[in-house]
């Protein structure tokens, strides 16, 4: 039997992420300094541990409302004002999903139809791409540059609206670049929005880590964007809580109605036990965040200080999440090729730039979520490896 033939070829064509091949080689050797994979590396805090802990022992082990325990959704509810300036309803406006990645599919899934164009930042995290395909949509793609701070402009987006563009997708703080979008770019393509009737898909996985002097804006709470914004937000990078695989997305109601849907008929919902861990994240003491965001501005700053004197690399110290995107174009080399080459030579690991798009060519993605020592020792063998070139 020609068994791919009876497959669903825009599942079996969809690329498969970068960042994947090389953490998976990776995983295999040992000794190596670790910056490919975005997740922080400290502990799920005590506290949130401690309410799964008692949700197992309270036998709250049913199946839950789809959408979400109303206890968690009334925390996000508050939390979404609270920090984000949105009003979301709590009974028809939230829904609990898996992870950022699941707000994200059960979002696109909701109002995209095969044919539509979204536009997405280039360099992105690659999950984007990987939907879209799935979807039958296209990929339209905004360059997004070093001297531009890693913003997404305004001015980039309006030259690629079409009648078929469906959303603008939105990173801040970006993943691969550690860029912050400044209040007045979100400005700028939430007017896009309006005037065209485009939806925008807003990431804030990385909300919280904010390192440098950029505000974090949700796009969702200026002027006229509340009833066409997806706003998507997770537990995993604020609590370090990356395999506990809860986050959440908030829309207007007949928005979220389809989003609650694909949920339902892909995961059912959330685990019981990880909902109440999320109350306690969510409800709980926040010095943990402010703890984790401090270590990481110190991180940060010690690893591009540390590329910057390589005197070949050069790289800006990252406005948020815990990403340095640095620029290795001096090197004339393909991005794969040094990081392939760091791997075996220096024995550090991070993510080639073109993982993350065509415009990632020419900088490589170092994940500083990694201890103190690690970046030190990590920074005099890369600058090693550096003369070697
Ligand atoms: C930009 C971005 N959005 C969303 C996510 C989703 O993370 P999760 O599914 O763990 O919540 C990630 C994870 O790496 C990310 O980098």
């Amino acid at each position: 039997m020609d068994m791919k033939s009876k497959l669903n070829m825009d599942v079996v064509n969809a690329p498969m992420s970068g960042i994947r091949k090389i953490a998976d080689s990776v995983a295999q050797m040992k000794g190596i300094i670790r910056f490919d994979l975005g997740e922080p590396d400290f502990d799920t805090p005590k506290h949130i541990r401690e309410a799964a802990i008692k949700a197992i022992h309270d036998g709250f082990s049913h199946y839950t409302v789809a959408p979400g325990i109303v206890e968690l959704r009334k925390a996000i509810a508050e939390k979404l004002k609270n920090d984000n300036s949105m009003e979301y309803d709590p009974e028809t406006e939230i829904c609990v999903t898996a992870g950022g990645a699941g707000a994200l599919y059960c979002g696109l899934q909701s109002i995209v139809n095969p044919g539509d164009e979204v536009i997405i930042p280039d360099p992105a995290w690659p999950v984007y791409l990987g939907i879209l395909a799935i979807l039958e949509a296209k990929p339209v793609f905004v360059t997004i540059k070093e001297k531009d701070k890693f913003n997404m402009l305004p001015s980039e987006v309006e030259k690629k609206i079409t009648p078929k563009t469906k959303c603008i997708v939105v990173n801040s703080p970006s993943n691969p670049t550690g860029g912050v979008m400044s209040e007045e770019n979100l400005r700028g393509i939430s007017e896009i929005a309006k005037r065209h009737e485009i939806f925008v898909f807003s990431d804030e996985a990385y909300e919280k880590l904010i390192l440098g002097g950029t505000k974090h804006v949700s796009i969702g709470s200026l002027p006229g964007m509340r009833d066409l914004t997806i706003n998507q937000f997770t537990l995993s990078k604020t609590y370090a809580m990356t395999g506990w695989r809860l986050g959440y997305c908030a829309a207007q109601k007949d928005i979220m109605a389809p989003i609650r849907k694909v949920s339902l008929y892909s995961i059912t919902h959330v685990s019981s036990i990880v909902q109440k861990a999320a109350v306690a994240a969510i409800t709980g003491p926040q010095d943990c965040v402010k703890e984790m965001v401090e270590e990481f501005k110190v991180r940060g700053k010690i690893l591009a200080d540390g590329l910057n004197a390589t005197g070949k690399i050069s790289c800006i110290v990252p406005e948020g999440a815990f990403y340095v995107f640095a620029n290795i174009s001096q090197l004339n080399m393909k991005s794969e090729e040094f990081v392939l080459k760091m791997i075996k030579e220096a024995g550090v690991s991070a993510i080639n730039g073109s993982s993350f798009g065509a415009s990632g060519e020419g900088y490589v993605r170092f994940c500083f979520a990694n201890s103190r020592e690690n970046i030190k020792k990590a920074v005099v063998k890369i600058q090693d490896f550096v003369k070697t070139l």
